[in-house]
């Protein structure tokens, strides 16, 4: 197992292009089998995550390989339609693969996706877009056996924009006969990217990033080259990140737009951000002060993903910010670990209280789940002394260089193994 040590204290300067989406590259990943062809992904970042789903296609009869940033996914030999257990057990956001599968082989078996470490993680809407368009579900055993040979386009109305039920409608409406509409879409930028992907394939899609997408499915799908774009989330951990230490930092690749929620809190902080188009500048002397409630929402809210790097970089802050997780029960698990490096933070439910404290201590702590083991980075940063942080197999799921990255910025972190 490996583990990470910072040493806190330095500020944080420097320009640097962020990593490619996590959240993108893994409905886009499913969206291949749609082509029965190869497509090139470029700007993949080399994730747990996206090895994962390259474990899942090449059980599925397809081949993958990396050429250099690009990653190439051919799905014409796709020959089963089952995902099992262990894979599932690995991610469970693999779920994603179920509407492509059903979409290209009539049928798709997979077990049940259980929760994970930010509590319950429910599928009951994605299964209801499917049964919408037709698909024979049936959810015993904890296995889903679903088939779907003649899809036929509807309109499918989603109780809660939920991302992963948006993408699932999307990828199997695609190989539905005739058009689908889908209301109360989640508008998240990844599905944007998605849909340019699945244009990029020959889809007739349009819609999304608003809360009503049409898709014209029956199309012939083929091949295609497509641009990942940034990953926001990692963008809004490394402006934390500088928000808490001081310094002056350019990103590069992620549109304001995707992170202003992050940027107008790190505003009312006391940082000074520029934006261009694809670029964010954040100068900061390190001296936050707290913010109004931060509420966690379904995009353009401020988002769920972002509330504990964030909350990290407002531990030393002036006055207080209360935090309300909106979108998870189990949200709040780096907060006992912030708690040990002096952290002044209140849960009741899901409200988090931060009261910000004079100075934080180097402690060592564990990561419990992916954005809550990046916020013990954060908060690392700006501690003083050294902090040693361990489970960080849960930040490798989609950091592709959290420590390479930081370093680069003029961070004192480095990975040890054990
Ligand atoms: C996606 O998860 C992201 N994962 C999550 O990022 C992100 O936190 C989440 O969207 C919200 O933005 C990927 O894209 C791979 P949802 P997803 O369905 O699709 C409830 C990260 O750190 N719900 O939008 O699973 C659900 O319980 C990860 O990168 C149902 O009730 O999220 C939650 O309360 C963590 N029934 C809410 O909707 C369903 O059928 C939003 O979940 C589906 C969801």
């Amino acid at each position: 197992m490996s583990h990470f040590v910072v040493e806190g204290g330095q500020r944080l300067h420097g320009t640097l292009t962020v990593q490619g989406a996590k959240n993108s590259v893994l409905p886009i990943l499913a969206a291949t089998l749609l082509a029965g062809d190869t497509c090139r992904i470029r700007h993949c970042p080399h994730l747990r995550d996206v090895e994962t789903a390259r474990e899942i296609l090449h059980h599925l009869g397809c081949k993958t390989r990396w050429d250099g940033q690009d990653l190439i996914v051919d799905t014409t030999t796709m020959d089963c339609w089952e995902v099992p257990d262990d894979l599932m057990r690995k991610m469970r956001s693999s779920v994603i693969f179920l509407g492509a599968i059903l979409s290209r082989c009539g049928r798709a078996e997979m077990s049940y996706p259980g929760g994970c470490e930010l509590g319950p993680r429910p599928i009951d809407l994605h299964l209801s877009a499917l049964r919408t368009l037709g698909a024979d579900i049936e959810d015993a055993g904890g296995s889903l056996h679903c088939c779907g040979e003649k899809l036929q386009g509807a309109e499918i109305l989603l109780s809660i924009p939920s991302v992963g039920a948006t993408e699932n409608a999307i990828l199997a409406a695609c190989g539905a006969q005739g058009t689908t509409t889908i209301s109360n879409a989640a508008r998240e930028p990844e599905i944007v990217d998605l849909q340019h992907f699945l244009q990029a394939m020959g889809a007739d899609i349009h819609g999304a990033g608003t809360s009503g997408i049409t898709v014209h499915g029956g199309k012939p799908l083929h091949g295609c080259d497509h641009l990942l774009m940034g990953d926001r989330i990692v963008a809004a951990t490394y402006l934390a990140a500088t928000g808490a230490s001081g310094g002056d930092v350019l990103l590069r690749g992620v549109p304001y737009r995707h992170v202003s929620t992050v940027t107008t809190a790190l505003r009312e902080a006391g940082c000074q951000i520029d934006c261009t188009e694809d670029t964010v500048r954040i100068r900061s002397d390190g001296q936050l002060q707290g913010v109004s409630p931060i509420r966690t929402s379904p995009y353009p809210g401020f988002p769920t993903d972002a509330q504990a790097v964030l909350m990290a970089a407002l531990l030393r802050s002036t006055g207080t910010t209360v935090f309300v997780e909106n979108m998870f029960e189990s949200r709040y698990r780096h907060v006992p670990e912030l708690q040990r490096m002096g952290a002044d933070v209140r849960l009741e439910g899901r409200v988090a209280v931060v009261c910000g404290v004079e100075r934080l201590h180097g402690a060592p702590v564990s990561a419990a789940d992916l954005r809550g083991g990046a916020a013990l980075v954060v908060a690392a940063l700006h501690a003083e002394g050294t902090t040693r942080v361990s489970q960080t197999h849960h930040i490798a799921r989609g950091y592709a260089d959290l420590v390479g990255d930081l370093r680069s910025l003029g961070a004192e972190i480095r990975e040890e193994n054990t």
